[in-house]
């Protein structure tokens, strides 16, 4: 075990800094956002009837951010699409997001290339690659992010690059306050639960501690902590390298909790995602259906947000659990960068 506590372990343990770039969140928003309301060439937003927003894994998660928090306030319906196939109903009144960090994975080029043909309104949002050469030969918008982090960890940049270019184009209201209070919360977050907090008094660090051997089990409220519950056991798969599964209330309640007999839970461990903007229908379920989970063997901890926007709170939910997966990787002498299962499938796909 590596002491959580102990700097120069920490840093030996996590030798590419994945610690050190989830901790930057607040920045990467920042300057994410800034990035995405200077893009150029974006297309008009006149006469939309949808957007789809084309992606996977890390890279697709900015998908999610939107979604979710324009699911009440914008008329127009937004699909995340996580396949190589454009749906039917995408043509020339949706707006295609294509974004992929790398620039180079082959469903969204699979999808960018399909959306032209079609005749959507494009924008594009990645480091580079064969994204940004094709997005440059087309004359497609694109939002261009700084190039040197994993793809996961570039969260802020993606996210609040496709924010602020969907405000540029006019599609969403400004978030400005929203992403000020954001920054402030994320900062706040660092203060009790960065790295250089010791564990006696860092929730984040214990909660990574007391998981310990166990597979977490991550719950959220369907909307924006459902949304958090994935990003927290994608990040428990690609930084701690564990199996972990999240599950949506009140969905979960008319399946899952099924599972959770007498027993059953003994090698796993509950984290669910609070916040105060929860459905009054939700908030009634989770003491509920955690109990059933306790009755299963399993030990459970709430995370709760505390911010105002639904912007924070998503963006605190989503930089605890990049915190608790670094910890929980590192604690275990695991380094959080790597992701040689996915590097391999990559390369056997692009030789077959
Ligand atoms: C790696 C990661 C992966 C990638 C995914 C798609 O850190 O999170 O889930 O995001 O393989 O690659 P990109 O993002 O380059 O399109």
């Amino acid at each position: 075990m590596i002491d959580l506590d102990d700097a120069a372990a920490m840093r030996a343990a996590d030798p590419s800094g994945m610690l050190g770039l989830v901790s930057g969140l607040a920045d990467h928003c920042r300057e994410g956002y800034q990035l995405g309301r200077a893009a150029e060439g974006l297309p008009s937003a006149d006469d939309l009837t949808a957007v789809a927003f084309c992606g996977m894994g890390g890279s697709a998660v900015a998908g999610d951010v939107v979604r979710v928090l324009y699911a009440e306030r914008l008329r127009l319906p937004v699909t995340v699409i996580r396949t190589p196939e454009l749906p039917a109903w995408c043509g020339p009144h949706t707006l295609v997001v294509a974004s992929s960090y790398s620039g180079n994975t082959a469903e969204t080029l699979a999808l960018f290339e399909e959306a032209v043909a079609r005749g959507c309104r494009m924008i594009a949002v990645t480091s580079g690659g064969r994204l940004a050469q094709l997005a440059a030969e087309l004359e497609v918008g694109t939002v261009r992010v700084p190039g040197t982090f994993m793809p996961r960890a570039a969260v802020g940049y993606l996210a609040l690059g496709v924010l602020g270019s969907l405000e540029s184009v006019g599609l969403v209201p400004s978030m400005a306050a929203d992403l000020d209070e954001t920054l402030g919360e994320l900062r706040r977050i660092l203060d009790v639960n960065g790295p250089a907090v010791p564990a006696s008094n860092n929730p984040a660090k214990t909660l990574a501690l007391r998981i310990g051997g166990r597979f977490p089990v991550v719950w959220g409220g369907e909307g924006l902590a459902a949304t958090a519950a994935y990003r927290w056991k994608t990040q428990f798969n690609e930084n701690a390298k564990v199996p972990a599964f999240w599950g949506a209330l009140p969905e979960l309640d008319h399946n899952e909790v099924v599972g959770w007999a007498e027993g059953a839970g003994r090698s796993f461990f509950l984290v669910a995602l609070r916040h105060e903007g929860e459905h009054a229908e939700v908030a009634a379920r989770f003491p509920l259906s955690t109990e059933i989970a306790r009755s299963s063997g399993m030990e459970a901890e709430e995370v709760r947000a505390s911010g105002a926007s639904g912007l924070s709170r998503l963006l605190e939910l989503v930089l605890h659990g990049d915190l608790v997966s670094t910890y929980h990787a590192i604690a275990r002498g695991v380094d959080p960068t790597p992701i040689d299962a996915i590097a391999r499938l990559k390369r056997a796909l692009a030789e077959a």
